[in-house]
């Protein structure tokens, strides 16, 4: 056996050394009758010592068999040993779930991957990323790798840049997705692609975000959304079924983006909850809360204002949220929902709760409960709500700001009564991963900022046939052929049909303000490949570091990435960014200018 010391214990003249390695760890002995020079090396062990041991496996006495380790019922009689390394004081101790800090944790990054817990969750990585590449290489897809240093195009966050020695003043970008490459290996014939590719994005870090990350990046030629969908439930079924042993469902429930913000006020909800936001407008005209009035009146004034100017506005809302049982919250605990609710701009939430009137009928009480005096039994029964319920409401003039922000009341909530905890299923359930499509996404955003439309995603995504006449005279209804994949409220994979006529490319780069010279220099090399007969072609991503974060019931991809950089995009291990030489900038024909 080779391995780490993991823990030694002397008992009368015996010691009993726990050895760990990648395969996990194994009682070893050293007898009292041991040689003298065996008996000092045990004397010298320390915590994570590396050492080698040869020995006799036998069978524990009865009585010292250990239930809880996979190699209980045995122990290995040292005959000889040999310490390969010694080790200094270390910085924490290696468990199986540390509870060092992380910046301790990244520090010293090859002590912590020691852990059972990071073995564990960089094996399911792998063997994750081995099933993916079982899986498309049998449904015929090639894995093509395409060049990290590429020509910098705008796709939504900032780009890595790297210098050029040999062009002054010049630059190469680091992908922040293989997106240009893959279309063009489609124009290229290889109409079925995959790639486990890197990808680079200068963007804040947040727990499910790294600068650096991995994607299972797919393109597939003369294909409908439905084919890209039904092809990423087959790898996800394959890669469930062979690194976990689950079963998933053959096809995954499908929402549009419109019922999605409507029903979870989110494009990624979790689903392995069902609380679901209901309209409240039509128990405003007959209620005496002017507030919610007024959210209406103004939303619906100014939706017709943008009307006149061709513009889809949603105008006003008021949503609810019947939380069944939780009449007994207290004021405080319904502030803290109501301060998640403001964080995404809404001015206030409205609640009341339902008990049963002294005849038995349900009445509504508290809170805003006397604006609904004439209408109470016309809002519990519309909503469904019963004695003992709690109701949540959020107006606001724009429809979505109601919907957003009672949302976030929604995942509070989730997390708050443990809605969305499954510890208490069996491993192997399903249940535990709720997928979700999320498609009918609207080709284009409003910038209010800048006063102009953005595309929703990337400038490629085919906008659906429907639209391509009223595309120009009303940006604001025009559905894109776009999806996401969610997974327990996190995004897990985004994808879409491509424009592949150049014509259509065209309007599109107008509509969001890219005049035809600015289309021409920054993709005119894709626009130019799209005049050799492109074919029509779709594909999407998922996120490997997601994907396994997930799978490993962890809520940071740091956890599943062996060298992963801080908040603050640093790799404190090797203390990366870090200055380099004056030669080299001269090399690269840079000076640098510090901020003052
Ligand atoms: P998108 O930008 O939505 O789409 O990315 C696809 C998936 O990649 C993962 N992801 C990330 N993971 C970790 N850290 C990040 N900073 C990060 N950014 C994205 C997510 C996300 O769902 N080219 C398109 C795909 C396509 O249209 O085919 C793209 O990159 O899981």
């Amino acid at each position: 056996l080779n391995g780490w010391v993991h823990r030694k214990r002397d008992h009368g003249g015996i010691s009993f050394i726990n050895l760990r390695d990648r395969y996990g760890t194994t009682q070893v002995v050293i007898d009292p009758d041991a040689s003298d020079v065996l008996k000092a090396l045990a004397t010298e062990l320390r915590g994570e010592y590396c050492i080698a041991v040869q020995g006799t496996v036998r069978a524990r006495p009865q009585a010292m068999v250990n239930k809880d380790m996979a190699t209980g019922e045995i122990e290995v009689v040292a005959t000889h040993m040999v310490i390969l390394s010694r080790c200094d004081v270390l910085p924490f101790q290696i468990e199986d779930e540390t509870d060092a800090k992380e910046e301790l944790r990244l520090k010293y990054r090859y002590l912590d991957l020691r852990s059972g817990g990071m073995q564990r969750r960089i094996r399911l990585r792998n063997e994750v990323a081995f099933a993916v590449r079982e899986h498309m290489t049998e449904k015929g897809f090639y894995e093509i790798e395409t060049p990290t240093f590429i020509k910098s195009t705008p796709e939504g966050a900032r780009d890595y840049l790297v210098p050029s020695r040999l062009y002054p003043g010049k630059f190469y970008a680091l992908p922040q997705s293989p997106q240009l490459y893959k279309q063009i290996l489609m124009v290229s014939g290889f109409d079925r692609y995959f790639q486990i590719a890197r990808c680079y994005r200068d963007e804040d870090a947040r727990g499910d975000r790294q600068p650096e990350f991995t994607q299972i990046d797919i393109e597939m030629s003369f294909v409908s959304r439905d084919d890209v969908l039904s092809m990423i439930e087959g790898l996800m079924g394959h890669v469930f079924r062979k690194t976990m042993g689950i079963e998933l469902p053959a096809t995954f429930t499908r929402l549009s983006y419109d019922d999605a913000l409507e029903l979870y006020g989110t494009d990624k909800p979790d689903l392995r909850f069902d609380l679901r936001m209901q309209d409240f407008e039509p128990f405003v005209a007959a209620s005496g809360f002017q507030a919610f009035k007024d959210a209406l009146t103004t939303g619906n004034a100014e939706r017709e204002a943008a009307a006149a100017k061709g513009v889809t506005l949603q105008g006003g809302g008021v949503k609810a949220l019947v939380v069944p049982g939780k009449a007994d919250y207290s004021r405080k605990q319904i502030e803290e929902l109501e301060a998640a609710a403001k964080i995404y701009r809404a001015r206030g939430m409205a609640w009341m709760k339902v008990s049963a009137g002294t005849d038995g009928t349900p009445v509504l009480e508290g809170g805003a409960a006397k604006f609904f005096a004439d209408n109470a039994a016309a809002v519990i029964h519309g909503l469904g709500a019963h004695p003992g319920d709690l109701i949540l409401m959020v107006a606001d003039a724009k429809r979505r700001v109601a919907n957003i922000a009672l949302g976030a009341v929604r995942s509070k909530l989730g997390k708050d009564l443990g809605l969305n905890d499954t510890s208490h299923m069996p491993e192997t359930s399903p249940d535990r991963f709720r997928f979700a499509w999320i498609v009918d996404f609207p080709m284009f955003e409003w910038n209010d900022d800048e006063n102009k439309w953005d595309t929703a995603h990337h400038m490629f995504t085919w906008p659906q046939e429907k639209y391509h006449s009223t595309m120009e005279s009303d940006p604001g209804s025009v559905k894109g052929d776009l999806y996401d994949l969610v997974l327990n409220g996190f995004e897990l994979a985004s994808g879409s049909i491509r424009i592949h006529d150049p014509e259509l490319q065209k309007r599109v780069f107008r509509i969001v303000g890219f005049n035809e010279a600015d289309g021409e220099k920054k993709f005119g090399f894709l626009t130019e490949a799209f005049k050799y007969g492109a074919p029509p072609h779709g594909g999407i991503a998922p996120g490997l570091d997601r994907l396994v974060m997930l799978m490993a019931g962890e809520t940071s991809i740091k956890e599943v990435i062996a060298f992963p950089k801080n908040s603050f995009a640093v790799s404190p291990m090797d203390d990366c960014p870090n200055e380099v030489d004056q030669k080299q900038l001269d090399e690269l024909h840079l000076s640098i200018r510090y901020p003052v």
